[in-house]
């Protein structure tokens, strides 16, 4: 699945992605979100009926958790192939029935007709012509295959302090969000899903939601502020907040008192037509 296309000088494929997996953050990045959200993926997996010998792709895989599962779970006869556009954080997995491609899904063609499953999470939200790329991964599934994707809607369900008075709105975060959709992020993403893949003609097409509390000093609020890390330069540069703001929000995440909700991970799965 590789190809030459946004391929760098080091030869890794070169990364639009607001954050980057070069950076720092990473790997903390990705604990959050296994912890918060695989357990509620992996039960959709299940639910969809992923088992034995089925042939599963996971689109932009971060550091495997979901892929190294779904292996385990088809068994020696079954396969995973687990793409990401930087694969770094997939390379030291070593699962004999798990493929790790470096591949940009925006860019690279994919194989038809080739997988019994295929999933991604939090990364349609980050690439431009969506509904092209979820078609792509429609044609990659055998027919009656099932797509399931999970996306974050971060705005829809807001810190609201007139409806909760425990609940803090950071500036930091909205300027976070502001650099975000300039650089294209669709921050309503996951709510688009249903309708998306109802568009795209899918079969018994379904969609849930699922948010947490955060608070200051928890894990949901170490992963905002990797998030604001690892953009920091960037949102002040662009004059959207000062560095005394985000020093100030940065401190209250870790110790202050702030409740507020995560974002909302939207989940939707539909199967291909057999005909
Ligand atoms: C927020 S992380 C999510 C990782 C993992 N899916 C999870 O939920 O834990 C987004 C991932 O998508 C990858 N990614 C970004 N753009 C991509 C593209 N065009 N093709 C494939 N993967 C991409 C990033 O490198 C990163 O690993």
């Amino acid at each position: 699945m590789t190809g030459d296309a946004g391929v760098g000088g080091d030869g890794r494929v070169r990364n639009t992605y607001v954050f980057d997996n070069a950076g720092g953050q990473a790997p903390g990045r990705f604990r959050a979100l296994e912890q918060f959200f695989d357990p509620g993926s992996k039960r959709l997996l299940i639910d969809i009926g992923v088992e034995k010998d089925w042939s599963c792709l996971e689109v932009g895989a971060g550091s495997g958790s979901i892929a190294t599962w779904l292996a385990e779970r088809v068994g020696p006869r079954g396969e995973v192939i687990a793409t990401d556009i930087d694969t770094r954080h997939l390379e030291p997995l070593r699962v004999p029935n798990l493929t790790v491609r470096s591949h940009d899904v925006a860019r690279e063609p994919l194989p038809e007709n080739r997988f019994d499953v295929v999933h991604t999470r939090l990364v349609l939200m980050h690439l431009p012509d969506r509904e092209k790329i979820i078609s792509k991964l429609i044609s990659t599934l055998k027919p009656g295959g099932y797509l399931l994707l999970e996306e974050f809607d971060s705005v829809s369900l807001r810190a609201d302090p007139a409806a909760n008075p425990a609940e803090f709105d950071f500036a930091t975060i909205r300027a976070m969000y502001c650099l975000m959709v300039q650089r294209g992020v669709e921050l309503r993403c996951g709510r688009l899903l249903d309708s998306w893949l109802r568009r795209l003609a899918l079969k018994d097409v379904a969609s849930e939601g699922r948010l947490f509390t955060w608070r200051s000093g928890s894990l949901g609020a170490q992963l905002l502020s990797l998030n604001i890390e690892q953009i920091r330069n960037d949102m002040i540069a662009a004059g959207m907040i000062s560095n005394e703001q985000v020093e100030a929000d940065l401190e209250r995440l870790a110790e202050g008192d702030a409740t507020f909700p995560s974002p909302t991970l939207w989940a939707a799965w539909g199967r291909k037509p057999r005909e």
